[in-house]
């Protein structure tokens, strides 16, 4: 049982213990304690978490005034870029919280570190803007709450996006669950595989694609500002679980067998075929510029480019991205705008009341 004092930092204190040694902080199953952040030994998880406060926005902070004008006007958007808008806001609308219990409730224990917990923290709340992000836009809108929060579980296919990542948090959430055994210890690999790899690193690029178009096309600006904020910081959060998987790969080669690779490599060809059908049922006609075919070419490209982040072999060869634009909107240079947004908001009443 690592599911001790030492693991969860909430034991009795070692009043007179030897001092933390770096060389004995792990990612996993470790004996140093969790309640010293320094000395620092993983510096790439410390970097994420001021990469992460560098980032920091607001969803309120962003002007929505042409997007409820363009949503309310009679011919502003066809019926199938409605659909697809409100298919894509109601998978993200309960994703964000999917995730942020996953973080909360079964990363968190089980990741050993400091300054990785100090990054789970930042990311939990980064989470929390996000679901923020589309109570606002429900608001602004005007939209049928009870339609957006309930489409996972009312339409098919993001269903079994969200039944598929939850059995895998699941077995964590498992009070008696413990590292320490490679079984449990593949297990937690698993669970980091489907929602940082899959859900935050696959499952969301198709929905960032769909809105970015918009806004290419200068549809629905302020949600698809929004989306790029969101993008910068899922990105990190990506980049944190592949960094986090690599190093338990490092520290315990016993657990990345053959065997196991096989397996996550299925979990990757299982999760690109449930984003297609995702795809396809968010635009079962295509939209401008966008449909199903290119959106399924899109996810096996991402789908390899996650398999080689893990050190494993392509699976599809889908050397091609069609999307290319999708790099520049990561690329955000958007401070400028950003703080343009943020001097006009606060210009026409804000939140500041000293009364
Ligand atoms: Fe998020
Ligand atoms: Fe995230």
């Amino acid at each position: 049982m690592t599911t001790t004092a030492d693991s969860t930092g909430l034991g009795a204190i070692q009043s007179g213990a030897a001092r933390v040694d770096v060389a004995d902080k792990r990612m996993i199953n470790s004996r140093a304690d969790v309640n010293q952040l320094l000395p620092l030994k993983y510096r790439w998880a410390w970097e994420k978490y001021l990469a992460g406060c560098n980032n920091h926005w607001m969803p309120t902070e962003v002007a929505m005034q042409a997007d409820i004008a363009l949503w309310k006007s009679r011919d502003g958007l066809t019926e199938d870029e409605r659909l697809m808008l409100k298919r894509n806001l109601g998978f993200f609308a309960t994703a964000e919280s999917l995730v942020a219990n996953n973080v909360v409730l079964a990363v968190y224990r089980h990741l050993t570190n400091p300054e990785c917990r100090q990054y789970l923290l930042r990311q939990a709340f980064e989470e929390a803007v996000h679901t923020h992000t589309f109570q606002y836009i429900c608001e602004s809108l005007g939209l049928d709450e009870g339609e957006l929060f309930n489409m996972y579980r009312e339409v098919p296919s993001i269903t079994e996006k969200d039944a598929w990542a939850l059995e895998y948090t699941r077995n964590l959430e498992d009070p008696d669950f413990a590292t320490g055994t490679p079984e449990a210890d593949q297990a937690f690999l698993r669970d980091l595989v489907a929602f940082y790899v899959v859900f935050e690193g696959m499952w969301f690029y198709t929905g960032f694609a769909q809105i970015l178009s918009l806004g290419r096309r200068n549809k629905m600006v302020g949600i698809a500002e929004q989306y790029q904020y969101i993008l910068r910081d899922e990105s990190i959060h990506l980049n944190f679980g592949i960094d986090v998987i690599n190093q338990i790969k490092i520290e315990n080669p016993h657990l990345w067998t053959q065997e196991f690779q096989d397996e996550v490599r299925a979990m990757l060809t299982d999760a690109c075929a449930l984003e297609v059908a995702y795809g396809r049922e968010t635009m079962p006609r295509g939209i401008l510029g966008l449909n199903s075919e290119l959106c399924e070419q899109y996810m096996r490209f991402i789908t390899d480019r996650r398999a080689e982040q893990i050190g494993l072999a392509p699976i599809f060869g889908q050397a091609e991205n069609p999307f290319p634009w999708m790099s520049e909107m990561m690329d955000l240079k958007k401070e400028k705008n950003f703080f343009e947004t943020r001097v006009i908001e606060y210009q026409t009443g804000g939140g500041l009341d000293w009364d």
